[in-house]
């Protein structure tokens, strides 16, 4: 069934109190739910509670047990007559035997929940929807040995022992919350404590809960959920409003992790680090994810979502606030350059194939298909461009409007953007487009110069390409930050100007430009376009060398390297001299102290083959590794010494985690994976003593990634010891799979098959499907080896996923999705597996949304 969003109604019951009580047990948990359940407007429908998978085994009204109850599908269905009215239900679940890690599950011995978007109806029977909004008392009852820790969301209320070898805990979350924010966690936990005063005075309790081996893992987390609450008051005037906030890692989970009230509960992979086992970039991931969840209990727990299909009212705006908090730890630049080249990883594909859809969905099958890039980081751009156009002032007015209206209630996108507006005195009407129309708009770009009259004039156009279902598509409001450079000079000709591109076609007339200008454009990627110009190689060296924004170099280096990688691609014109020149000169000015390392890694960086293979009319994926391969090949010949140069800055310091350190070790990183594509002798020796000195992880997986990549002696060795070091840690495990995943030798098809045989692969976790499956089919030239046998094993994996984890073998489906891009025997090859797990009976819903949407498409 498709649910549309033109079809919301209010709910016709509410519920203002919810006890629920729990006995605990593996594989038999009673759930007794207590609603008290008000009529709302004047109507005589029953009630209708949501269920999956469980039974009642008991139902009454007013404390008298009923039998007129009846199912319709899942659904219970209670004939009440009155207006207000106490409904009681009892089921029994079993979390041990819930692979989907849905609802109530078992991880690691211990038990615990997710609930959004739809799971708290295989818990218990409840109005599932996140417009009702609930005040809960939550009592656990469970074996004190094994399940010595009790938490549910919000306050600690009592605790006691039974006497009978069980004990017993209740709390109470005074703020009402949709059902989706359930939480409750039960099992052998070690707790890191601290505490948190906030501005008002209020001393907030803080505990992440591991597993006691991890313990000393948590720190990290602590000072990042330090930094965040502090953070929350300062930029956005937002207070924490428990006495408590607890964090739980669990090694089993569907996606990054969830933030229910005041017990939010993570994949571990986002909790746990120390040097010896997590990389920078997880470092950096953690901060992020604690900051999302955190900044989560104002935009999506104080104000939630009316329906699903505001899913981004809640997600872009956290992704965005996470993002501005990101920025401000660290060098904002890089911050933006890493997020762009996500979101181009992720969402520009998504836009431009069978799945694409705006970040307000008209119409879903599944709604967990919805957790998208699309809906996440196209939805933060979003909001970042609302608060470009309207200045940091009202858009920070906005946010106190927004918060301030809507506090405790379930709001829309509508809402948000109509306090945007209210505070700013802004109009926008035509900017909404951006919620109703998928597609990433394409910009046209052309400078005009009339050196006698010093003026000159920027051509721009705007097309929003066709996506299923969506054709003939009105322009948006396209905010495009513009600056012109003299390119004799390299002085600015003009100020940053914001330009708001909304018409098809505008001109922008530029005055006293005394020499021949360049146009720095979309700088800071302020609007979430692709740029089409005609600005030369020469120009792009130009601005990657002068430009005084830092994000607006990176993208003329970008555009000068896909420019030759196309070109290398379609015509097999190999000329990398500009690049040559433009990568030599951005290393020279991280060897003088100018440009910092971590902007000089990612500047130097080439695009994805995926990225390139999307610029293309059809992806030949064996050309576009040749081509880059070619063009890195090239970059660290004529380049070694300065590779060398690079790859011996900061060598032999010290591990220690600060901006300057990390950013030498990303640089040295990427030297070393140059000075291997150079074909140099020592490399794979360089990379082998790097890995065997390495004190941290971040040096440790450079080094294996180098060697993996390679033929040598050492990739063995490094593999073997590498694994024999970490066999007992299934984060760094990952690590190894996703390494060889990601490889990029001729056989890497063949040697992921052999590892989905090992002992230690599992599809039942998540984390470790993700590692193998999910990493090899983004590694664009191994899953299209020719054949198809990538497509097929891919295809395969997918159903015996779908058999256990409908959520997570879903989301795995894009790569095969994409058949349209491929020429006729790649192509066939694609469809024939997706028509292939669409005829499997019984595939999930979840599956099936995305397999028939990718047929279609
Ligand atoms: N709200 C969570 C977050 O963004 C993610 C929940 C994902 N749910 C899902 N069904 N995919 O932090
Ligand atoms: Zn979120």
């Amino acid at each position: 069934p498709v649910l549309r969003r033109e079809d919301y109604r209010a709910p016709e019951w509410t519920v203002p109190e919810t006890d629920l009580d729990f006995a605990l047990d593996p594989s038999a948990t009673r759930v007794r739910a207590r609603l008290s359940v008000r009529r709302s407007g004047a109507h005589d429908a029953p009630l209708r509670l949501d269920g999956a998978g469980q039974v009642p085994l008991a139902v009454s009204v007013d404390g008298v047990a009923i039998n007129d109850w009846r199912l319709e599908g899942e659904t219970l269905v209670i004939p009440l007559s009155g207006d207000a009215h106490v409904v009681e239900t009892e089921v029994e679940i079993a979390p041990d035997r819930n692979t989907q890690l849905m609802g109530l599950y078992a991880s690691g011995g211990n038990l615990c929940t997710q609930c959004e978007a739809e799971g708290f109806r295989r818990i218990t029977y409840f109005p599932d929807r996140p417009d009702v909004l609930s005040t809960y008392r939550v009592r656990m009852t469970a074996d004190a040995a094994r399940f010595p820790v009790l938490l549910a969301n919000g306050d600690p209320v009592a605790r006691g022992e039974n006497g009978d070898g069980t004990h017993w805990a209740e709390w109470h979350d005074p703020f009402p919350k949709p059902s989706y924010l359930f939480a409750l966690v039960a099992g052998k936990l070690a707790v890191n404590r601290s505490s948190f005063t906030t501005r008002s005075g209020r001393e907030v309790e803080l505990g992440i809960y591991v597993r006691a081996a991890d313990l000393p893992r948590t720190e990290h987390a602590m000072h990042a959920l330090k930094l965040s609450m502090a953070w929350d008051e300062r930029v956005y005037g937002r207070e924490y409003d428990l006495d408590v906030f607890n964090i739980v890692a669990v090694d089993d989970f569907n996606f990054g992790a969830m933030e229910n009230k005041g017990l939010n509960i993570f994949n571990s992979r986002y909790i746990l680090a120390d040097p010896d086992t997590a990389t920078d970039y997880d470092y950096d991931a953690i901060a992020a994810v604690v900051a999302h969840e955190y900044f989560h209990n104002w935009s999506g727990n104080r104000v939630t979502c009316r329906d699903w299909f505001q899913l981004s009212l809640k997600e872009g705006f956290t992704v965005y606030r996470d993002q501005g908090f990101s920025a401000d730890q660290g060098s904002a630049a890089v911050k933006r350059i890493e997020d762009v080249r996500g979101l181009r990883a992720a969402q520009f594909p998504e836009d431009a194939g069978p799945l694409a859809h705006p970040i307000r969905p008209e119409s879903y099958i599944e709604i967990s298909n919805f957790y998208t890039a699309t809906i996440y980081n196209k939805g933060a751009e979003v909001i970042r461009m609302m608060a470009t156009i309207l200045g940091p002032e009202a858009f920070r007015a906005g946010s106190d409007l927004y918060f301030d209206r809507f506090d405790g209630t379930a709001a829309t996108c509508e809402d948000f953007v109509a306090c945007m507006e209210e505070a700013s005195g802004a109009d926008l009407t035509q900017f909404r487009r951006w919620y109703s129309q998928a597609g990433t708009p394409r910009v046209s770009a052309s400078l005009e110069h009339h050196a006698g009259s010093g003026r000159a004039t920027l051509n721009l156009g705007q097309k929003v390409p066709d996506t299923p279902g969506q054709t003939g598509k009105a322009p948006q409001v396209l905010p495009l930050k513009v600056r012109l450079f003299g390119s004799e000079t390299g002085r600015p000709l003009s100020e940053e100007q914001l330009v708001l591109l909304s018409e098809p076609s505008m001109s922008v007339t530029f005055e006293t430009v005394t020499e021949r200008p360049v146009v720095s454009l979309n700088r800071g990627f302020s609007a979430p376009v692709v740029i089409e110009s005609d600005r030369t190689a020469a120009d792009l060296a130009f601005l990657a060398r002068t430009d005084d924004d830092p994000f607006a170099r990176y993208e003329a280096m970008q555009q000068l390297m896909l420019d030759t990688l196309i070109a290398a691609t379609v015509e097999g014109r190999a000329d990398h001299d500009a690049v040559v020149a433009a990568v030599a000169d951005t290393l020279d000015g991280a060897t003088s102290g100018e440009l910092d390392a971590a902007f000089v890694a990612e500047a130097v960086l080439l695009p994805s083959e995926a990225f390139v293979g999307d610029q293309l009319a059809l992806v030949d994926p064996d050309a576009v590794f040749r081509a880059r391969e070619g063009l890195r090949r090239d970059l660290g010949r004529r380049l070694e010494a300065r590779w060398r140069q690079a790859y011996d800055t900061g060598a032999g310091e010290p591990y220690s985690y600060t901006p300057e350190a990390k950013g030498a070790r990303r640089l040295r990183n990427v030297a070393l994976g140059y000075l291997a594509a150079s074909g140099a002798a020592d490399a794979a020796q360089v990379a082998w003593r790097q890995f065997e000195r390495a004190d941290n992880m971040t040096d440790r997986q450079g080094a294996l990634t180098t060697l993996v990549n390679g033929v040598s002696d050492e990739r063995e060795a490094a593999l073997d010891v590498f694994y024999n070091r970490y066999a007992d840690n299934g984060l760094v495990l990952d690590k190894w799979f996703q390494t060889q995943a990601l490889s990029s030798r001729d056989d890497t098809a063949a040697l992921v098959a052999a590892l989905a045989q090992h002992p230690d692969f599992t599809l039942a976790n998540p984390n470790r499907a993700r590692a193998l499956v999910g990493a090899f089919g983004v590694n664009q030239r191994a899953f299209h080896t020719e054949g198809g046998a990538g497509y097929r094993w891919l295809a395969d994996q997918l159903l015996a996923l779908d058999a256990l984890n409908p959520q997570t073998a879903a989301k795995l489906l894009p790569p095969l999705g994409r058949w349209r891009r491929f020429a006729p025997p790649r192509a066939a090859l694609m469809r024939a597996e997706l028509e292939r797990i669409a005829g499997t009976p019984g595939i999930s819903k979840d599956l099936f949304e995305q397999v028939s949407k990718s047929l279609e498409g």
